[in-house]
């Protein structure tokens, strides 16, 4: 009261003083920032929804004395900051509640780690493909970009948001948990362009064409887990690499070589054997001299699976940190990938790019996590519950 400017002229106490509770923010005229992602619902927010702009990937390491009980208390609190966050609203004792006033879309999605299954002593439920991806050839992996007992995914349409989200929700993570790392990606604008319309990542290619269609029933098929252990039925598994882009070396090749070793062109994203962005790519066509089209070692050759139930879901954001002193980039891709299960989706493509993909020339893995993302949860409920209550 004495430092708050409380009292008026008149010597009255203002309404806002009494409570303590900011004033409502002025009313937006634009809609963007209003905009606000349901937090409840069968499935967690954050991997059906269309990507937003900015992103924040948190991994957790547990402290050594936590325990299911301690866990539990944890995604309760996690929970409840993230369902205030995400519907535009202050946590409890937040420090700086005006921050939290514009959702920007702004989702909140839990995945956990393979030990946090130990942690809780429950190494019985940890779905049985949970486990770090094998070593590949291609592979130059960090520690620092790798592991983690606990994701928290962070994304939402402005970068302040996303800053605010993460500063509540690992000031509430800290007596039970430490900051193992943290990617911050992005994808353009929202508003730049149409929602919908295919982004380009750092290698100025169409990323996404060949993903399962949000909303869709293949989509289901292919992301939500429906057998293994019954607490993530609902839920999902993700597995986030850390992909480096050798970016002087793309930019010495030509384009006939990039679209070559993708199998799609770079003005429009369509097939090399086709004229729209859409259209299926024809692996059977041959050229003139009898050889495919398509290269059987392209990215999309080797990346392609038959069979919708086989199909992952990617959901990558562009990282862009300082070059160095030699100005050399250090970019990227931070791909986060979704399917039922990891060993039988994402582990047969992975292999298949390890053994042969033209992109690997330009492409270096340099981190690799994966988690199992609980279901979601009702307002009553809270995500991890079916495992740890
Ligand atoms: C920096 C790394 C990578 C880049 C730049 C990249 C780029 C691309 C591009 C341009 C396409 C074609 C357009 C599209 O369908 O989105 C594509 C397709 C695809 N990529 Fe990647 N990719 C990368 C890593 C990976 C990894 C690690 C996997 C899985 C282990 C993967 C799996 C796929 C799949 C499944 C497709 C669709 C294939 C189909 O048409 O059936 N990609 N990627």
């Amino acid at each position: 009261m004495l430092t708050g400017g409380a009292l008026t002229v008149g010597g009255v106490l203002t309404g806002a003083a009494v409570t303590g509770e900011a004033p409502a923010p002025p009313k937006s005229t634009v809609d963007y920032g209003a905009q606000a992602v349901p937090f409840h619902g069968r499935h967690q927010a954050g991997v059906e929804t269309p990507a937003q702009a900015h992103a924040t990937f948190l991994a957790l390491d547990l402290r050594p004395d936590v325990d299911r009980a301690a866990l539990g208390r944890l995604m309760r609190l996690l929970t409840d900051d993230a369902a205030r966050l995400t519907r535009g609203t202050a946590p409890l004792a937040d420090g700086q509640p005006e921050l939290a006033h514009v959702p920007a879309r702004l989702t909140v999605t839990f995945g956990f780690g393979p030990r946090l299954f130990d942690a809780a002593g429950l190494a019985a439920q940890r779905p049985a493909t949970l486990q770090p991806l094998p070593a590949f050839a291609i592979d130059k992996l960090q520690e620092r970009w790798s592991g983690g007992d606990l994701l928290i995914q962070i994304c939402a349409d402005d970068p302040v948001t996303v800053a605010h989200a993460q500063r509540m929700l690992v000031k509430d993570s800290r007596s039970f948990a430490t900051v193992r790392w943290t990617q911050r990606g992005f994808r353009r604008g929202r508003g730049m362009q149409d929602d919908g319309v295919t982004q380009r990542n750092v290698l100025g290619q169409l990323d996404g064409t060949g993903n399962p269609a949000p909303g869709s029933a293949v989509f289901a098929g292919a992301v939500w887990t429906d057998d293994g252990p019954q607490w993530l039925h609902g839920g999902t598994t993700v597995v986030v690499r850390r992909i480096r882009a050798e970016l002087e070396a793309w930019d010495a090749a030509d384009t006939v070589g990039k679209e070559f070793a993708v199998g799609r062109r770079l003005t429009d994203g369509a097939p090399l054997t086709g004229q729209r962005e859409n259209d299926p790519p024809d692996f059977a066509a041959k050229n003139p001299i009898g050889f495919p089209v398509i290269s059987e070692f392209s990215h999309v050759a080797r990346a392609h699976v038959v069979g919708d139930r086989q199909r992952i879901f990617r959901r990558p954001y562009n990282y862009d940190e300082p070059p160095g002193p030699d100005g050399t980039a250090d970019t990227g891709l931070i791909f986060a990938a979704y399917q039922r299960d990891i060993g039988a989706q994402f582990l047969p493509i992975q292999r298949n790019l390890a053994e042969a993909d033209l992109l690997n020339e330009w492409i270096t893995p340099i981190g690799s996590a994966v988690f199992a993302v609980p279901p979601g949860c009702e307002p009553d409920g809270w995500i991890g519950q079916g495992l740890l209550a």
